[in-house]
């Protein structure tokens, strides 16, 4: 899928512009604070329906205005072309694709994948646990609708579950109920589970070797589901047996304390967990191999070439480095790519660079 043009208005320090970008490498450049990381949140909202930096959409609205729009239009790999419009103000929101509203946010996720590389990032192998959740999930959401599906689903049977626990632990509910409840957690849970395990072999399929290319060294990279019962089979069965088997300690905490809400993600470079072995700049590789994994993965699942935003990725990045990961990410698709920098020349004609500076985008020459 390629952007080909964007229309912001009173988008975060955006007030009113329109762009034309390029099919391969947007240069996105300019000073601190100048609107990089809101160009490519728009772009991110255009995908995912939400931005990646916060969950109030009214953050996104200029200030002192009403309402921000975002309009992108796109065309696809087999030359198809697709508006999609959001606009959003302090209490509601729109979104359209190719002018028809959607129903449901939710629908929009999938048609314009996207994977996004920002500081951020660092929190998938460096942070806490929900971290990882919300990166497995999103990339799973992106490549499989019925996941996102079950995922509300499972979020639904959850809320009641702990609504319930709390009302037995103050003894105005009779424990009995519990079961029914545990039967259809157990059952959400485990399709939960089976499709994080399902991607997390396929990373394993892969890691080390991208974290070759990236590296230059020969380290295995292995990722594992952590999962919070220690169970071997995750099947509904056995997790049903085994959450029945806990009902006192969950009741006692007044709160589900196993489940794919809790499990984590465990990655380990040369057999010792990432998280807390490895430099700064061992995380940082294993996660652009991360990123180049979940690219092919959105591709192959979805049968449309996402979008590569590259937020501040030189940074921590000797100039080796940063050269054989340009070569080889912006070969994937359509990239922009944010720096406090000029860029050196384009490579290609299928390239342009961008100036920013106080939410105002120019096109940038390089003769
Ligand atoms: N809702 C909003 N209304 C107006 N301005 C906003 C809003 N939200 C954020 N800003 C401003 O947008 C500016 C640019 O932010 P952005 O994160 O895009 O900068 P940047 O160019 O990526 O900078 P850096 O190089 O430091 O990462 C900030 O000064 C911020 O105060
Ligand atoms: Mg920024």
């Amino acid at each position: 899928m390629i952007l080909q043009s964007l229309v912001l208005n009173n988008f975060r320090n955006y007030q009113s512009v329109t762009v034309q970008f390029a099919s391969g490498i947007n240069h996105i450049f300019g000073k601190n604070g100048q609107g990089k990381t809101n160009l490519l949140e728009s772009i991110f909202c255009l995908g995912l329906a939400k931005s990646f930096r916060s969950n109030i959409d009214s953050d996104l609205i200029k200030k002192s205005t009403a309402e921000y729009q975002i309009l992108g239009e796109f065309i696809s790999d087999i030359n198809v072309k697709h508006k999609i419009g959001i606009a959003a103000s302090r209490n509601k929101k729109e979104i359209s694709v190719d002018r028809k509203k959607l129903q449901r946010y939710s629908e929009l996720i999938g048609m314009i994948p996207v994977v996004l590389f920002n500081p951020e990032d660092h929190k998938i192998t460096a942070g806490s646990p929900a971290e990882r959740r919300r990166w497995l999930d999103i990339i799973l959401s992106q490549s499989d609708h019925q996941y996102l599906k079950n995922l509300q689903v499972f979020k639904r049977i959850l809320k009641q579950k702990n609504v319930l626990l709390e009302s037995i632990s103050k003894k105005e509910t009779k424990r009995d109920q519990l079961f029914y409840w545990n039967n259809i957690f157990a059952d959400s849970a485990a399709k939960i589970i089976k499709r994080r395990i399902e991607i997390l072999q396929h990373i394993n399929e892969n890691i080390s070797d991208y974290y070759k290319v990236i590296s230059s060294s020969g380290s295995s990279v292995q990722v594992n589901y952590g999962s919070t019962t220690g169970l071997d089979e995750l099947d509904n069965d056995t997790l049903e047996t085994f959450i029945n088997s806990v009902v006192d300690r969950e009741i006692a905490q007044k709160t589900s304390i196993y489940g794919p809400h809790r499990d984590d993600v465990v990655f380990l470079l040369n057999d010792k967990e990432v998280r807390r072995y490895a430099s700064r700049g061992e995380h940082k590789s294993v996660l652009l191999a991360l990123k180049i994994i979940e690219f092919n993965y959105l591709n192959q699942k979805t049968n449309v070439r996402p979008i590569l935003l590259l937020d501040d990725i030189y940074s921590e990045l000797d100039e080796d480095r940063q050269r054989q990961l340009i070569t080889h990410m912006c070969q994937l698709g359509q990239t922009f790519i944010t720096t406090t920098n000029q860029p050196q020349i384009p490579t290609s004609e299928n390239d342009k660079a961008f100036l920013i500076s106080n939410g105002n985008i120019l096109e940038y020459n390089f003769t």
